[in-house]
C-alpha cells in the first residue's frame, strides 16, 4: 500500500508489461501503443500514481516503482482478460469505435466482465487518491470508472480521455449498454477526445439519449454539476525523439539499415500495431499493384512493414495477421528477387532508438488507416526528420490529419488514389519536402506532449460551477 497521491492516472494499461518465461522468471518489457507513449513522459515528470494492468493473467498486486513512477498494478484473472480485455474492450468497443470496420460482437457475459473490472479499477483509485486530488481516467476499456469514482469520492476532481474516435450517434446507438455507458463518462467533470467532431457526438448523444440539458460543450445535469466535453489532440515528446533522432548513433543505424536493404532508391515504410484499423492491407495491396503494373521495381523501392503483435487471442486479430502474410508472401514471390525482397516484414516490437532509426532511414513514412484516434506514429516521422527530408502518406481518417494538413493525403478505401498519391510523394522535389516537413515539424513542436497534458489539467484545474436553477437548495 501506498500514501495517498494528488495525481492518480487510471489506464488499462501500465506502461510495462509482465513477462513470464517459461522457466518461470519474470522480466518487464514497455507495453505497445499510443497511450503509453503519451502518458509515460507526463508521468516521469510528476509525482503521483499510475493504477494499471500488467498484461498477463493472475499478475501480483503489489506497488512498484520503474523509471521514477509509482506503479500499482490491478490484477485481472484469466476470465477477466477474456471478458473484459478481449471481449468487451477489444471484440464489442474497439471495432464500434472505429467506423464498424470489423463487426462488433454483443455479448451480456463480457458486459458483466466489464463492469466488474470497472468497479476494481475504480476501488483501486479511490484507495490511493488524497482528498481533492485529481483523477485523470483513460481510454475506452475504462469509460464506468469516472461515475464509479464519483460515487465513491465526490471530493475528488475526475477527468477523462478517450484515445480512440467517439463513433457518430448512428454506430454507438447500437451499443445495448449506451446508457450506462454514457452515464459513466458523465461521471467525470471533464471528458477529453482526440477531435472536435468526437466531443460533439457526444454532446449530441447525451442531449438525445439521457435527455440531458446541453449547450455548446456544456452537458448540465440534474444535481447541478456541470460537465464539459471538448477536444485535445494527443501528441509525443518532440524534443526527446527529434534530439534522439538525432544522434550519431542513430543516424549510423539508419544508414545500416538502408545498406542491409540493398540501398535502394527509395525506402517506404509502415510501422503499425497488426491491427484491422490501421489499414495494412489495402496499403500494402496498393504497393503490390504499383510493381504488378511497372510504375515500381525492387530497385527502385523496398517496402518495410513492421506489424507489432498486438491483441493476438481475438479471432479477429488472427485473421488479419494470416491475411497480411499470405500477401506479403504472395508479392514477395512475385516481384522479390534473391536479397532483395519487395517488402521486407517485421512481426516484433523494438527499442525507441531502433524505431527512430527506421524514421530516420525512411523516404516514404505510408499511414494509412481506415480510422485512428491520432495516429502518433506520424507525429514521430515528423519528429525525427531533422533534415527537413522524407515524405508523409497520411489517411484523412487519422486523427493527425486535422494538424498535420502539409501531408500527401490519401483515403485508404480508394487504391487507386493510394497508388497515385504515393508515386506523387516518392517523385516529390525536395523543395517541396523541405516546405511541407519544415511546417509539421513546426506543428508538433508547438503542440508536443506535454502542451496535451497542461492543456487537458489546466481545463480539468478551473474552478467548477455549478448551474443556478438546479442547485438542490433553490427548489426550497
Ligand atoms: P496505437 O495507439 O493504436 O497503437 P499510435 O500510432 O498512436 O497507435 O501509437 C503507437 C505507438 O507504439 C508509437 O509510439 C509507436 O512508435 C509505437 N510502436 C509501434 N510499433 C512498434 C514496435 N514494433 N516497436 C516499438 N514501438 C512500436
Ligand atoms: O491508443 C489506443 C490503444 O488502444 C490504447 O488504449 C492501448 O493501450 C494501445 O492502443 C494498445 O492496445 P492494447 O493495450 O490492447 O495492447
Amino acid at each position: 500500500m501506498t500514501d495517498p497521491v494528488d495525481l492518480v492516472v487510471v489506464a488499462n494499461r501500465l506502461p510495462v508489461d509482465r513477462v513470464v518465461a517459461e522457466d518461470g522468471s519474470v522480466s518487464w518489457r514497455h507495453s505497445p501503443g499510443g497511450l503509453v507513449t503519451a502518458v509515460e513522459p507526463i508521468m516521469q515528470r510528476h509525482d503521483g500514481a499510475w493504477v494499471g494492468w500488467d498484461g498477463g493473467p493472475d499478475g501480483p498486486d503489489e506497488v512498484f516503482e520503474q523509471d521514477d513512477i509509482t506503479l500499482v498494478p490491478v490484477p485481472l484473472s484469466a476470465e477477466e482478460v477474456e471478458g473484459f480485455y478481449e471481449g468487451f474492450s477489444n471484440g464489442t468497443l474497439w471495432p464500434l469505435y472505429h467506423d464498424a470496420v470489423a463487426k462488433p460482437t454483443f455479448r451480456r457475459d463480457w458486459w458483466e466482465a466489464y463492469r466488474a473490472v470497472n468497479q476494481r479499477f475504480a476501488d483501486r483509485a479511490a484507495e490511493l487518491a488524497a482528498k481533492g486530488a485529481t483523477v485523470w481516467v483513460h481510454d475506452y476499456q475504462l469509460q464506468l470508472v469516472p461515475a464509479m469514482l464519483r460515487e465513491k469520492r465526490p471530493d475528488l476532481r475526475i477527468g477523462y480521455f478517450l484515445h480512440i474516435p467517439f463513433p457518430p450517434g448512428e454506430l454507438f446507438a447500437q451499443l445495448p449498454w449506451r446508457r450506462e455507458l454514457l452515464e459513466g463518462l458523465l461521471g467525470a467533470d471533464l471528458v477529453g477526445f482526440q477531435r472536435v467532431g468526437g466531443a460533439q457526438n457526444f454532446v449530441r448523444l447525451v442531449r438525445q439519449r439521457l435527455r440531458h440539458k446541453t449547450h455548446k460543450d456544456r452537458v448540465y445535469l440534474p444535481d447541478g454539476r456541470i460537465v464539459e466535453a471538448a477536444a485535445f489532440p494527443i501528441s509525443i515528446d518532440f524534443e526527446a525523439l527529434a534530439a534522439m533522432a538525432a544522434t550519431e548513433e542513430v543516424q549510423a543505424r539508419a544508414r545500416d539499415i538502408r545498406e542491409q536493404l540493398g540501398n535502394p532508391a527509395k525506402l517506404l515504410l509502415g510501422v503499425d500495431r497488426l491491427d484491422y484499423t490501421k489499414g495494412i492491407y489495402d496499403r500494402l495491396e496498393a504497393f503490390g499493384e504499383l510493381l504488378a503494373e511497372g510504375a515500381l521495381s525492387v530497385e527502385d523501392a523496398v517496402f518495410v512493414q513492421v506489424a507489432t503483435p498486438s491483441r493476438e487471442r481475438v479471432d479477429e486479430y488472427r485473421r488479419l495477421r494470416d491475411e497480411i502474410e499470405r500477401l506479403v508472401g504472395r508479392i514477395n514471390g512475385d516481384y522479390g528477387r534473391i536479397g532483395r525482397p519487395a517488402i521486407s516484414y517485421l512481426h516484433a516490437s523494438y527499442p525507441r532508438n531502433e524505431m527512430a532509426a527506421m524514421f530516420k532511414a525512411a523516404d516514404v513514412m505510408v499511414v494509412t488507416p481506415l480510422r485512428d484516434g491520432m495516429n502518433l506514429v506520424a507525429k514521430e516521422y515528423v519528429a525525427c526528420r531533422d533534415d527537413e527530408d522524407g515524405a508523409l502518406v497520411l489517411s484523412e481518417f487519422a486523427g493527425a490529419a486535422d494538424e498535420l494538413k502539409q501531408a500527401f493525403m490519401v483515403n485508404p478505401y480508394d487504391i487507386d488514389g493510394m497508388k497515385s498519391t504515393i508515386l506523387q510523394a516518392m517523385r516529390a522535389r525536395p523543395r517541396d519536402l523541405a516546405r511541407r516537413m519544415r511546417t509539421m515539424r513546426r506543428t508538433v513542436a508547438e503542440h508536443d506532449v506535454a502542451d496535451w497534458a497542461a492543456g487537458f489539467m489546466r481545463r480539468l484545474e478551473e474552478p467548477r460551477e455549478h448551474h443556478k436553477q438546479l442547485r438542490p437548495f433553490d427548489d426550497a
